[in-house]
């Protein structure tokens, strides 16, 4: 048969590269006892109440699900204090950003990002034939520079994407900052205020948007099921919103988009106030710990409000991940935020921390 012809479209998008699943390290470097602390998972797990109602459901998963996720959107809505037609749901909130490019990017018009931060905004940019440009942010501590992201907004820009905590920095914008800022866009811009790390952040100056929306801003709050909720397997996210924005990306949503299990499991999860503090404290005490294992190793990571760190380590952080990857610690290479003497690590159990900087000082003398 000759070679066939698909013409495929999208040739400009770079396959996403996720982190590293536990069983494949263990299977191909015939390892047991693997840990990942690479994607920024909850190392507890989800709640109880979240495992219970998904075995109280996986009866019941010949239906197709409430595409409406109405009972979910009644809590949320009940918990966040807004009208339930301010939610869309999404298979992980990265499905939301895909919504946000067909509904609004055309061809050849713009998305501003800070870089570095999460990746999936260039997909979903150019999704749509859209083209991302990327600012800098500025200094050790990666801060946000918004005058320099306002300084690149023009005729073309449709979406700015903020990352607060900031995937892979930890570090945040603040409500002043931010004021300013949403108050100088056009409002042809929307701006989109990723909150995947929303629930770590300790400063009360961090922004949640809500008001932004509740004043009819162009504003999007995406929020997710996957990291402090610890469902990233179910698929969970939500976007918080105008209306109207909200039926612009019901739009383009397909109609059964989220799982019934997903919602079983992210509804009881919404009850559970004890897991959340858990989860937020197994951060705080292991950011002390390896900020601690860190400074005896001559190393300062950026300061975060995240349940993760970067941290420049001087040396190839490629090599030191394959190294890392050998005594069964997975973690992420600054390479693929064009940082390759950094490494991005979720914090995890003190135990897993333990490892991982007993690791980490081989490594460092290995490698160096
Ligand atoms: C900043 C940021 N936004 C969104 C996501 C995607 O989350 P979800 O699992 O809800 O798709 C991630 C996942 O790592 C992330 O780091």
């Amino acid at each position: 048969m000759t070679k066939p012809d698909l013409r495929p479209c999208l040739q400009v998008i770079k396959p996403y590269q996720p982190g590293k699943p536990v069983e494949e390290v263990e299977r191909e470097l015939g390892l047991t006892n693997v840990i990942k602390m690479a994607s920024n998972e909850n190392p507890l797990g989800p709640s109880s109440l979240a495992v219970k109602a998904m075995q109280r459901h996986a009866g019941k998963m010949h239906f197709y699900p409430d595409g409406n996720c109405f009972y979910l959107k009644k809590a949320l809505a009940e918990k966040l204090k807004i009208s339930p037609e301010s939610l869309v749901f999404g298979n992980g909130s990265d499905e939301i950003l895909s919504f946000l490019s067909l509904a609004y990017v055309h061809s050849e018009e713009e998305t501003l990002m800070v870089a570095p931060s999460f990746s999936e905004y260039i997909f979903a940019s150019q999704l749509m034939g859209g083209v991302p440009r990327r600012i800098p942010l500025v200094g050790d501590n990666f801060d946000y520079d918004l005058e320099a992201v306002l300084n690149e907004v023009n005729e073309k820009t449709r979406i700015v994407f903020i990352c607060s905590p900031n995937n892979p920095t930890g570090t945040i914008v603040l409500k002043k900052q931010l004021d300013h800022f949403v108050n100088s866009l056009p409002e042809k811009v929307l701006l989109v205020l990723d909150h995947a790390y929303l629930e770590y952040a300790t400063d009360p100056n961090h922004p949640s948007g809500l008001d932004y929306i509740e004043k009819g801003y162009p504003v999007i709050a995406l929020r997710t099921f996957s990291k402090i909720y610890g469902l990233a397997g179910l698929r969970i996210g939500y976007g918080i919103t105008t209306p109207e924005i909200a039926g612009d990306l019901n739009r383009v949503r397909e109609p059964f988009n989220v799982n019934a299990m997903a919602q079983a499991a992210a509804l009881a999860a919404l009850e559970d106030d004890e897991h959340l503090e858990n989860s937020r404290r197994i951060v705080n005490e292991g950011r002390r710990q390896i900020n601690e294992g860190l400074a005896e190793m001559g190393l300062k990571p950026v300061p975060d409000q995240a349940n993760f760190f970067f941290a420049d380590i001087k040396t190839d952080s490629r090599k030191a991940f394959q190294a890392l990857l050998e005594k069964g610690v997975i973690v992420r290479t600054g390479d693929i935020f064009d940082l390759p003497t950094y490494i991005r690590v979720t914090y995890g159990t003190a135990e897993q921390n333990e490892r991982f900087l007993l690791a980490l000082k081989d490594v460092l003398a290995e490698v160096r």
